[in-house]
């Protein structure tokens, strides 16, 4: 190993994680993604070449882990309380007279921050480093979600002690995981895309993500913390005054809600609430009130708990957001993936800072449960302050003419009808590229950046081109000359230029890519990926029924029949067939190439850690000679790689009698393949 590796790698190490602290805490980067990405990447591959040299807090370890089981539990080493809830003004008075005459002071000084509408979390730091985190539970047991909590971003795997005057041997951090409003909508976006449940709100989002048993679909979610205290700390003393903890966490690079004070008397606790219901739709985040805190710590032992909350704080919350309305109609929506979204139109009504006049009724099951109909007076909620929904209806004012709504048969954009598979709640259009509402989407996605990456293609242009009917399906991109984009609104030449460089550089692509910017219903990134490896032309691809489609890993019945719906509409093989002449090409694979490599289709489980080499490499390396690795072992199983630690899947691979594999034969397997691969 060349001596300045470690460097190297110590560097990028201390790079990303001040870049990700910038970005994630500080919201001010200092570098482009794409240079994060490069110094991400590099570190990557610097640690599968150095396995040795793999840190718990590197931040490459954020990016998840195999899906487990079930949670452990982790019992708390101080309890995690609840708050006393105050809804007026008049308990908060009772609050500060108590604590007033049980100190025996003339004033209060308070710690006040926003109430985080969230899911508690606790995180411990051993010398500095993240070891281990749970959730709250019952206050007393927690679940163990410790590799999930590490794809948080913005908590930090290792606590910048440098800046205290000695470090912590252990702290417990306490706090909220939250999802921002941003990262919410387009959460939900994609759920909705992929025809996925939608989470009714950021906490629902939150919790849902970080109660994953596959850590990296919690990496995807973008989840942020922000902490709120102290739990059980050793060897170690804090400030004595709340405010304080919070700023010494603060250095230690633990993110903190910018929003709190420090105030006095009932006065500075009312003004405070006001103060911050005004900011609360600003905020990034949800919140749903703001809790008291008596900043002094001995203070705070004095007023001491009942039951589990403390009476040194208060939860001030604020009253729920709902307001009546009446449903003047109720539409439908029509999806990128052609989903049919009922939504109500509303008599505008002010709700929760903004002005409603819709309202997402979900679905028909939806729609349905709630019976909602048209004349209706509904009392609407902002919920999770951001897709304003029907909370519940007044039965009691229903007019007599009030109208059932009926999920129209055929597609209320392009006329083609609407099918629903038994086991979904939505409804779609068939009319799928003639359909104009889901061709702009479809053009978006054949555009976007892992399909054939059409830079500067984005919503705006799209909409103009769809709109002016310079373009139909994506085989009409082809044809665009500088004259007609010339003429759309804010393009000069020289963008209209740059457009159709990037249209031409696009047609040299994968086949996989090629696959996945058809936008076919049920095929993602991965699944392209599968479908290109096995049938290694298009045509061949195209051509198979769903029993030979069956055959590619991973894909069953659904995505099957998913496929050849698509084929079996000549629209979809037209456009394919234009997208050709027009000079789109991939390099095809000799047909019979994959079946040449010499572990094609065999089916490996790793489990256990290797000494030799880190799994990712393991894994690339059996894919690099056809092989496909999986993550649960099975009767599909051909070899299971046995490494240190081995746990269930050992046993299970015992149990069904699959070819075990120890770190030398595993090793010997490899050489001998890579050797025959590379003669052939
Ligand atoms: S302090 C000893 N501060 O509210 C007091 N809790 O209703 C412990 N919460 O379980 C809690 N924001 O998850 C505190 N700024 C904040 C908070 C907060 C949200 C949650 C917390 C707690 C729940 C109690």
């Amino acid at each position: 190993m060349s001596d300045s590796v470690p460097q190297r790698i110590a560097h990028l190490r201390g790079e990303i994680k001040r870049h990700n602290y910038q970005y994630h805490t500080l919201d001010a980067p200092l570098i482009s993604d794409a240079e994060f990405d490069a110094m991400f990447r590099e570190l990557q591959t610097l640690e599968m070449q150095y396995p040795s040299l793999v840190m718990p807090d590197s931040p490459t370890q954020r990016v998840g882990a195999a899906p487990r089981l079930s949670f452990t539990q982790v019992v708390h080493r101080s309890p995690m309380l609840s708050l006393n809830n105050a809804f007026s003004e008049e308990e908060v008075r009772v609050f500060d007279v108590r604590n007033r005459e049980t100190l025996g002071v003339a004033e209060v000084e308070y710690s006040v921050e926003p109430k985080f509408d969230g899911l508690a979390v606790t995180l411990t730091y051993r010398d500095g480093i993240f070891v281990q985190g749970a959730t709250r539970g019952d206050g007393e047991v927690g679940e163990d979600v410790t590799q999930n909590l590490r794809t948080v971003r913005n908590i930090p795997l290792r606590l910048d002690s440098a800046r205290l005057a000695k470090p912590i041997p252990l702290i417990e951090i306490r706090g909220e995981v939250l999802m921002f409003k941003v990262d919410f909508i387009a959460l939900n976006r994609q759920q909705a895309d992929k025809g996925d449940k939608l989470f009714a709100n950021p906490r629902n989002a939150a919790a849902g993500s970080l109660r994953l048993l596959n850590s990296r679909i919690t990496s995807s979610r973008h989840l942020s913390f922000l902490a709120y205290g102290a739990g059980a700390v050793e060897g170690f003393i804090l400030p004595h005054t709340h405010a304080e903890q919070l700023e010494c966490l603060q250095k230690l690079s633990v993110p903190v809600p910018q929003e709190r004070h420090v105030v006095h008397g009932l006065d500075g606790l009312l003004g405070y609430y006001q103060k911050i219901g005004e900011l609360r739709n600003k905020l990034p985040y949800e919140i749903d009130g703001v809790v008291y805190k008596v900043n002094n710590i001995s203070q705070q032992t004095r007023l001491g708990y009942v039951s589990r909350a403390p009476r040194f704080a208060l939860a001030h919350k604020f009253p729920a957001e709902e307001a009546l309305t009446t449903v003047l109609d109720i539409e439908v929506q029509v999806g990128r993936t052609g989903a049919l979204t009922p939504v109500a139109r509303l008599a505008p009504v002010f709700v929760g800072g903004v002005t409603v006049t819709n309202a997402t009724l979900h679905n028909e099951e939806e729609l349905r449960r709630k019976d909602i109909r048209i004349g209706d007076t509904v009392s609407v909620r902002r919920a999770g302050d951001v897709i304003p929904e029907v909370a519940r209806i007044l039965l009691e004012r229903r007019p007599v003419d009030a109208r059932e709504f009926n999920m129209p048969r055929t597609c209320p954009v392009c006329g083609a009808h609407v099918t629903k598979q038994p086991d979904e709640a939505i409804w779609r259009c068939s009319g799928g590229l003639f359909c104009p509402a889901q061709r702009k989407q479809a053009l978006l996605h054949f555009a976007s950046r892992r399909a054939l990456d059409i830079e500067g293609l984005g919503e705006k242009l799209v909409d103009q081109l769809v709109e002016q009917k310079l373009v139909h399906t994506a085989a009409d991109l082809y044809n665009l000359n500088l004259w007609a984009l010339a003429q759309l609104e804010r393009m000069g030449e020289k963008s209209a230029q740059n457009l159709l460089d990037a249209i031409e550089h696009s047609k040299q692509t994968t086949l996989a890519r090629f696959i996945y910017a058809l936008g076919i219903r049920n095929v993602g990134e991965a699944t392209a990926k599968e479908l290109a490896r096995h049938f290694a032309t298009m045509d061949n691809f195209m051509t198979a029924d769903e029993t030979r489609l069956q055959l590619v890993p991973d894909i069953g019945p659904v995505v099957a029949q998913s496929i050849t719906t698509f084929f079996a509409e000549p629209h979809n093989v037209d456009v394919i067939a234009q997208l050709r002449a027009a000079g789109v090409q991939w390099l095809e694979q000799a047909e019979n190439a994959v079946q040449l490599l010499p572990l094609n289709a065999k089916v490996f489980v790793l489990t256990g850690t290797l000494a030799s080499m880190s799994r990712d490499e393991a894994k690339s390396r059996l894919e690099k000679l056809g092989a496909r690795v999986t993550g649960s072992v099975s009767q599909k199983t051909d070899y299971v790689v046995a490494g240190a630690e081995a746990g269930t899947k050992l046993s299970k691979a015992r149990e069904l009698n699959i070819t075990l594999l120890d770190e030398q034969q595993f090793l010997q397997l490899l050489n001998e393949n890579e050797m025959s691969s590379a003669a052939g």
